[in-house]
């Protein structure tokens, strides 16, 4: 269970940041608003979120999950993997200072936390163009002293390795065809995802409830048979800008 969450709030210059979607130009006020709402279901959920103000020389930064990585037993300052978002990380240390002891990835490697999914204390780190080999590789050693286990997983197409697959508590995943066969997630129960909702892969669990994005049917259909509460956000502004839900925070 998750009992804390760190957000960043977006700039006025969010839509500077890195995008490949091509749907549009993105609202500020409308971003603000679907931020708020999601921090305000995160607190709904029990969580103690922290809010963080924008970083107006990164207009990426709001993606918090991106710079960190915070286990049950540590957190990882990372090197993100575009150099323009390199520095995002700079302040988040001394915030996640107060939760947990520090480790840091290094020059030549870089991880973005959006490649890195959590499944309890076993992980899953998504070789990108984000995450390379060295920083999966220091990735791993530090996860391995703290006691996690871990593997790579290769993810082709998508930004992140999240952009494909999240775990939707217990043995189970939601993943796209894409990413459905690999032999890691062999012991899992799987939603698969088509490849018109493909964006609904996105979909996070959050203390037993999953947040997912609005306006995929099929997708919502099979997560009604899973019994769990559904909680629907709008995100249109952040998927305009290659984000989505898991990457608005950092929970634990
Ligand atoms: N805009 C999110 C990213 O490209 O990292």
């Amino acid at each position: 269970m998750f009992t804390h969450a760190i957000t960043r709030l977006p700039g006025e210059n969010f839509a500077s940041g890195l995008t490949t979607a091509q749907l549009g130009s993105p609202s500020y006020p409308l971003i603000l608003a679907q931020h708020a709402a999601y921090v305000d279901v995160l607190r709904g959920l029990g969580l103690e979120v922290t809010v963080l103000p924008a970083l107006p020389e990164h207009p990426d930064a709001y993606f918090v999950e991106d710079p960190a990585i915070v286990t049950s037993k540590v957190a990882v300052i990372n090197r993100p993997g575009a150099p323009a978002r390199q520095g995002e990380e700079t302040s988040l240390a001394a915030v996640l200072a107060q939760y947990r002891p520090l480790e840091r990835i290094y020059h030549p490697g870089t991880v973005d936390g959006g490649d890195v999914l959590m499944v309890n204390e076993h992980f899953f780190i998504g070789l990108s163009e984000r995450t390379n080999p060295e920083g999966a590789g220091q990735l791993g050693s530090i996860l391995r002293r703290y006691g996690h286990t871990c593997e790579t997983v290769p993810v082709g197409q998508g930004l992140h390795l999240k952009s494909s697959v999240n775990w939707l508590g217990d043995e189970r995943l939601i993943v796209t065809r894409a990413l459905a066969d690999y032999p890691g997630f062999e012991r899992f129960e799987k939603l698969l995802v088509e490849e018109a909702e493909a964006y609904v892969a996105n979909t996070l669990w959050v203390n037993g409830s999953l947040l997912h994005p609005t306006g995929f049917p099929l997708t919502r259909q099979k997560l009604e048979k899973l019994g769990l509460p559904l909680i629907e956000l709008e995100v249109s502004e952040v998927r305009k800008m290659d984000g989505g839900l898991t990457c608005m925070s950092l929970r634990f």
